[in-house]
C-alpha cells in the first residue's frame, strides 16, 4: 500500500528527454516524455484499445502513437487520433496523466488525486539557491526490496559503526543513545556525539583541527524522502 496524494522523485531530470521512457512507480507503469517546449509529460503506460503499452510506441512531437493500431494521444491523455476510424475519435480512449514538475535538477511525480496536486507541496531542499551551499551530482540505485528496509536503514544511525566503519564510524557511533523526535512530516532520529575525532570520512572536510562535537540527524519525511545530515562544530559548542 502507498501513500497516493503525495509528490515522489520520479528520478534526475536529466534522464528524462524527448523520447519514451516508460517506468514503474508505485506499482503503476507510467511512460515519461518531455515536450518540444522541454515540459515534462507523465501518462499511464497503456493504450485503452489492447493495452500495448504506450512506450513501446512513437513519440511524434508532443504526441504519442500507440504502436498497436497508431490510437494518438496528447500530453493530457486525451485521444486525438484514430487513423482505423477516419473522422470519428473514440471519447472513451483516454489515458490517464500524471501532474510532474522539475525542481531541484529532480522530476517530482503526483500519484493521486491530480485536483490535489500543489506544487508548493514539494519537498523543500533548504540552500538549494544559496550559493554558500553546493551539491554533487548522484546516480540512481536500484534496491530489490520493499522500501521500508531503506526507510528503516536510512533512520538507523546504530549500523553505522559496524557498517561504515572506513567512513562515517568514530568513537560515541557504537553506543551513544539516539533521540526520537516525532515531526509533522515524520519522524527524526538523531545524537550529539561530544568531543570526539571525526570520522575518517569528515576528517578532511572539517574546517577546523582536533576534537569535534558531532551530530547524526537521520529524518524520514512523508512520503519515503530521507534527509541526512552531519553536523560537526568545535568541542563544547554542540
Ligand atoms: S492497442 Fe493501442 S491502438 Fe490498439
Ligand atoms: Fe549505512
Amino acid at each position: 500500500m502507498f501513500l497516493k496524494n503525495s509528490w515522489y522523485v520520479a528520478g534526475w531530470s536529466k534522464d528524462y528527454q524527448k523520447e519514451l521512457r516508460a517506468q514503474m512507480l508505485l506499482g503503476e507503469r507510467i511512460v515519461f516524455y518531455r515536450r518540444l517546449d522541454g515540459l515534462p509529460v507523465a501518462l499511464e503506460d497503456a493504450c485503452p484499445h489492447r493495452k500495448l503499452p504506450l512506450s513501446q510506441g512513437l513519440l511524434q512531437e508532443n504526441r504519442v502513437v500507440c504502436g498497436y493500431h497508431g490510437l494518438t494521444f496528447d500530453c493530457t491523455g486525451a485521444c486525438v487520433g484514430a487513423p482505423t476510424q477516419r473522422g470519428s475519435i473514440p471519447k472513451r480512449a483516454v489515458v490517464k496523466s500524471y501532474p510532474v514538475v522539475d525542481r531541484y535538477r529532480l522530476l517530482w511525480i503526483w500519484m493521486g488525486d491530480p485536483k490535489k496536486a500543489n506544487p508548493d507541496d514539494i519537498f523543500e531542499i533548504e540552500n538549494f539557491d544559496n550559493p554558500e551551499w553546493g551539491y554533487t551530482d548522484g546516480g540512481v540505485l536500484p534496491i530489490e526490496c520493499n522500501y521500508l528496509w531503506v526507510v528503516d536503514n536510512l533512520l538507523d544511525p546504530s549500523h553505522v559503526a559496524w557498517v561504515h566503519v572506513t567512513s562515517f564510524a568514530g568513537s560515541g557511533t557504537d553506543d551513544q543513545p539516539l533521540d526520537l523526535e516525532k515531526t509533522e512530516k515524520g519522524v527524526i532520529v538523531s545524537r550529539w556525539i561530544y568531543d570526539q575525532p571525526p570520522s575518517p570520512y569528515y576528517k578532511d572536510l572539517v574546517k577546523f583541527e582536533g576534537n569535534c562535537d558531532r551530530k547524526q540527524h537521520y529524518e524520514m519525511c512523508i512520503p519515503g524522502i530521507a534527509l541526512n545530515k552531519s553536523v560537526y562544530t568545535p568541542p563544547g559548542t554542540g
